[in-house]
């Protein structure tokens, strides 16, 4: 009898190791022999842990499973079914996400037999010039939150004359609400590694880094020992799988500030500076990591890369809505019902995630709001659940779609105190270097109380405050908190202005 029990640290943080402990014992009762694999979670959350037993006709599912509950897995208690047949995963464009939660995220022999190598093989037989051509055809953009062409940020790298060129994965995942990042490194790291070293090869770079944050111990520990078992197979090392190209690569640990997930900020800290922002230009794609052209991808961004090449670019680029082309991995959570990774083309409406896919609120109240995009998201409200996911379309809306979290809000959210808790991070997280930011986030944070306290007045003033931050911070941390406080002023005016109205 073999089962699955994922490894994956959210399933972790549900009990999945205690399951493992359970599972044995009951099978030891029973003189039973069980095999235990490890997988990772396949991002339906609110079922973790998710125990799956093979069968012939696939993986049947148990969950949430508990330690006491173990002895319906051995009795045929009732299951969930077929795994790969549930609403969730049948609904699902799964292509960067092909094997999360399938394979052993460790063995290089299920990674291969699922499509693993097939994109790299590809890519090493290119030049260099058809090797970003296939990237720029697929459309990807950076899914760390920007949208910036990969292709062209990485043409810019190749065409740049330097004597050592750098990839750097930037896996400092810290928006709130978003996971995919941490699940792909956890569930499927040697995916990351083939697209790091497919960008080596493409732009001449024989040396990479994921930076990754050290809240993340289980996907340091799984990128390491993956990166180890990539250089003993000769995936990584002085010839890329006998092609001649050299590529290695090494796992660098942030201390945890989220300015580091800033592109300059954390090449500072990946060279061991303090992490402050930098001044752009020069773009690290040209002065990056000890001053050398640089590509900085998102984890993401890079693991899509493999399923580029493996299928073609024009596979990919068929999903997909007007310039957001390809799949995004959202992940909803926050007061929802069913959180969790859904893979599936752009263009899906905001209210089917939230409604459809996430099941409405947890609590079972309306619901109010949902962020998206991180702390520096905007609100968006139910009237604009009509909303298609895609760059331009949120853009469009004064939001953004970020790294794609989803953070939904019941009816007793109070707006008033979430841009408070805005202006409130931005001063705790600033780096310091400019003064709308820093000085502007902590008058934010005053303005706000006095908004509260009943002075009408302010919120003019707080207006005036978001433009200031908007157009003169120096990065998008202090460029962007006025998003979350200006929409939820403009969605709720109300929570704004009813405490002025009582002070009058
Ligand atoms: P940006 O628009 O300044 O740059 C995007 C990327 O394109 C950068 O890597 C930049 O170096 C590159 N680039 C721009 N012009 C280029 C050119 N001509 N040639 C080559 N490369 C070029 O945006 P930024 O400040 O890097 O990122 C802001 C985004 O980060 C926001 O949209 C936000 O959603 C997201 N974010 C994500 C977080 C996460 O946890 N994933 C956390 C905080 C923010
Ligand atoms: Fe630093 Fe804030 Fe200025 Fe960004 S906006 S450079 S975090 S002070």
């Amino acid at each position: 009898m073999k089962i699955w029990v994922p490894m994956d640290s959210a399933a972790k943080a549900l009990g999945a190791d205690e399951v493992v402990a359970a599972i044995h014992a009951e099978a030891r009762a029973r003189g039973l022999d069980v095999e235990i694999a490890r997988n990772g979670t396949r991002g339906m959350i609110w079922l973790e842990p998710l125990v799956e037993v093979e069968t012939d006709a696939g993986r049947v599912g148990y969950g949430p499973m508990t330690p006491g509950e173990v002895s319906a897995i051995f009795d045929g208690g009732s299951s969930l079914g077929l795994v790969e047949e549930l609403d969730w995963m049948m609904r699902q464009t799964r292509l960067t996400f092909q094997r999360c939660g399938v394979i052993d995220p460790l063995s290089l022999v299920q990674y291969e037999a699922h499509g693993g190598l097939a994109g790299l093989r590809r890519a090493i037989d290119m030049s260099q010039d058809d090797l970003i051509d296939e990237v720029k055809l697929s459309g990807l953009r950076g899914r760390g939150g920007a949208g910036f062409p990969t292709g062209i940020k990485w043409d810019t790298v190749r065409l740049a004359h330097a004597d050592r060129k750098y990839i750097v994965c930037n896996a400092d995942e810290g928006d709130s609400g978003t996971f995919a990042d941490r699940m792909i490194m956890e569930g499927d790291p040697f995916c990351l590694i083939e697209g790091m070293s497919i960008a080596g090869i493409g732009c001449g770079a024989v040396q990479g880094y994921v930076y990754l944050r050290s809240e993340y111990p289980d996907a340091i520990a799984v990128m390491r020992r993956a990166i180890e078992l990539a250089r003993e197979a000769g995936i990584l090392g002085e010839n890329v799988l006998g092609s001649g190209h050299a590529f290695d690569m090494e796992v660098r640990v942030g201390a945890g500030a989220y300015v580091c997930g800033e592109e300059t900020s954390l090449l500072n800290s990946l060279e061991g500076k303090r992490g402050v922002v930098r001044a752009k230009p020069p773009l690290p794609a040209l002065e990056g990591a000890f001053g050398k052209p640089t590509v900085v991808n998102n984890v993401i961004s890079l693991a899509t890369v493999p399923v580029i090449f493996e299928k073609g670019a024009e596979h990919y680029a068929d999903f997909g809505l007007g310039r957001s082309k390809g799949t995004i991995p959202l992940q909803i959570a926050g007061n929802v019902a069913r959180g969790g990774l859904f893979e599936t083309a752009f263009g899906m409406p905001l209210g089917e995630i939230v409604n459809d896919l996430g099941g409405g609120t947890a609590s079972g109240r309306p619901v109010k709001a949902v962020q998206v995009g991180g702390p520096l998201g905007a609100y968006l409200g139910t009237s604009q659940f009509d909303l298609p996911f895609g760059y331009e379309e949120f853009s469009g809306q004064d939001a953004l779609i970020g790294h794609a979290g989803l953070v939904v809000f019941d009816d007793s959210a109070d707006m008033l105190g979430m841009a408070r808790f805005a202006m409130e991070f931005c001063a705790v997280e600033s780096c310091g270097k400019c003064t709308p930011c820093r000085i502007g986030a902590v008058r934010g944070v005053e303005t706000l109380d006095r908004i509260r306290a009943g002075d009408g007045a302010a919120v003019e003033l707080l207006t005036d405050l978001c433009d200031t931050m908007e157009s003169g911070s120096l990065c998008a941390l202090g460029g962007f908190t006025p998003y979350p406080v200006m929409s939820a002023l403009k969605l709720f005016p109300e929570e704004f202005g009813a405490v002025r109205e009582a002070a009058e």
